[in-house]
């Protein structure tokens, strides 16, 4: 990529058109999960390599429970695999990884994968992998909320300390806002991703299916990000 390009601090990648891959090649959705793993290995070297700092990526909402129990439980072993093999290799690119989501209803062997991957990459700073499972922004407002009054009750705030800065730091991480929310699949919508995160954030929707979002696609969406005039209210 060439030089001058501004790199977004902090990208959002909604992960969608799996299911749809696989179908237009006659085979199940699961394979398009499957094969979205490796994209994302990828994708992860890549977004290391040309130097964003944070990636939010979706992988699981809080609606996609309502799917097939199927595709459900292919989808909680795939993560299982992904985190306790896949991504070995993001420990040597010194790759930080955590999760944003609820633990509720997730399974045991799913939050055990995932605790040990956040304590065996806690001390990496190249690139902060934010993983969505279980997530969505309004379960998160609420969960925020919660966190907000127990404080409260327990005299640790006051009622004025609630201010942008505070919420901001108790959302399930505490990162610097979404500069760029990029959906695969030519859907155009946030679908529960990051809502309070993404207030300013640019966003980018190309139709390749996520698969087929391989490093190419990637620098395409940054040329396009350096296109856009981020006026944040002002006057430029
Ligand atoms: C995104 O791909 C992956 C998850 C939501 C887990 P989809 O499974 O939504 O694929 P499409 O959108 O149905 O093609
Ligand atoms: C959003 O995709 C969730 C993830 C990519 C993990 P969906 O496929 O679940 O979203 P809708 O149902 O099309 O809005
Ligand atoms: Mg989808």
């Amino acid at each position: 990529m060439e030089e001058k390009l501004i790199i977004p601090n902090h990208v959002g990648i909604i992960m969608d058109g799996n299911g749809r891959w696989a179908v237009e090649r006659g085979k199940t959705r699961t394979y398009g999960h499957k094969t979205a793993v490796s994209t994302l290995k990828d994708l992860c070297v890549h977004m290391v390599d040309v130097g964003v700092k944070y990636a939010s990526l979706y992988a699981f909402s809080t609606e996609n429970f309502k799917r097939d129990i199927k595709e459900v439980d292919f989808l909680m072993n795939l993560f299982i695999a992904t985190f306790n093999k896949e991504f070995e290799f993001l420990k040597k690119k010194k790759v930080r990884i955590v999760f944003s989501g609820r633990r509720e209803p997730l399974p045991e062997k799913v939050l055990k994968a995932m605790d040990k991957l956040v304590d065996e990459t806690k001390d990496n700073k190249a690139l902060v992998l934010n993983i969505c499972l279980n997530y969505g922004s309004h379960a998160e407002i609420v969960d925020t909320t919660k966190k907000l009054c127990e404080l409260y009750k327990d005299g640790k705030i006051e009622l004025d300390d609630i201010d942008e800065e505070l919420i901001s730091k108790n959302l399930y991480q505490d990162l610097p806002p979404l500069d760029f929310v990029i959906r695969t699949s030519g859907e155009l919508r946030l679908s529960n991703f990051m809502m309070y995160q993404a207030s300013y954030a640019e966003f980018y929707f190309p139709k390749v299916y996520f698969p087929d979002f391989n490093n190419e696609e990637f620098d395409k969406a940054i040329l396009e990000f350096n296109k856009r005039n981020r006026r944040f209210g002002g006057v430029k």
